[in-house]
């Protein structure tokens, strides 16, 4: 191991400082990995050097690199099922008869990564409202990384992307072939918005939504970061809106009891704003 305890305590005090990821004593070998990489595509020699820009120089830009190649961007149409099969199922006809006279919903993907969980999402949402026209559905996503945003937007997704979840009917019917590529068509781009937003910092501009799916993020967070997300969460939330979490998080030994109903859908749990 090159990556010196006094260097891996630097890199997961700026990690935390910045996204507020924490990284237990277990993920110094991943530390260093994902460093490296960085180090050689930076041209640098190695993770010392990498650091040491970061730390005496105060190289800002390769700082928001370091935090960013410490993210972790796992993710894929449909992720875990319940959720969408809920949001067919119960929550898009709910809502989109609730909106009617609106016709508007906005959704956020609070942690979009690549895009896959916001293209899912716009699938069924043009699928419930099957042609109706004028409706204003806005989808947005947000990430802390410029580099998967770039990417969401792009649409573009492998073979192997699109065959972990997106259903065979649909890849014809959403996708156009480019290449060994698949790119999502227009129609689903332009409910989809992308945008950088760090969860710890600044949530000025951010409107009120029908669903929230801040899935899979607050579980590198520490308890207390958690619970403010949550708080935050909840004045964005419509009254009749939906909140959804990873499989593995929950509000549990968070404080929240008062502030979110957990409500069950079919297989699949969702919290509401307690009234
Ligand atoms: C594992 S992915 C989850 C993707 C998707 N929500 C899903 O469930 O499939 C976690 C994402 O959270 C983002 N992330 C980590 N810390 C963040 C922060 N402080 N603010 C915003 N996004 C963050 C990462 O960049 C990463 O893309």
């Amino acid at each position: 191991m090159s990556l010196s305890k006094q260097d891996f305590d630097y890199v997961r005090g700026v990690v935390r400082d910045k996204a507020a990821i924490v990284l237990d004593d277990s993920k110094e070998y991943l530390v260093e990995l994902r460093l490296s990489n960085l180090a050689s595509m930076q041209g640098l020699p190695g993770v010392t050097e990498l650091i040491r820009d970061v730390r005496d120089n105060g190289n800002r830009p390769l700082a928001d690199l370091m935090v960013e190649a410490m993210t972790t961007n796992e993710t894929s149409f449909f992720r875990d099922g319940l959720p969408f099969d809920a949001m067919r199922e119960s929550i898009l006809p709910e809502l989109l008869q609730a909106r009617a006279e609106q016709r508007s919903l906005k959704i956020w993907c609070a942690a979009a990564s690549t895009g896959q969980e916001s293209y899912s999402l716009a699938m069924l949402v043009r699928q419930c409202l099957q042609g109706t026209p004028d409706w204003d559905i806005r989808i947005l996503g947000t990430d802390i990384s410029p580099e998967v945003l770039t990417r969401a937007e792009s649409g573009v997704y492998s073979q192997h992307e699109v065959s972990r979840g997106v259903p065979a009917e649909s890849l014809v019917t959403e996708f156009q072939r480019e290449g060994l590529d698949w790119v999502v068509r227009d129609d689903l781009k332009t409910m989809c918005e992308f945008r950088r937003m760090n969860l710890v910092g600044s949530w000025s501009g951010l409107p009120t939504f029908d669903v929230i799916f801040l899935r899979n993020v607050l579980i590198y967070f520490d308890t207390d970061v958690r619970r403010k997300i949550l708080e935050r969460a909840k004045r964005h939330l419509a009254p009749d809106g939906y909140l959804f979490l990873g499989g593995s998080e929950t509000l549990l030994g968070l404080d929240l009891d008062q502030d979110f109903t957990r409500v069950l859908l079919g297989s699949a749990s969702a919290y509401q704003v307690t009234t």
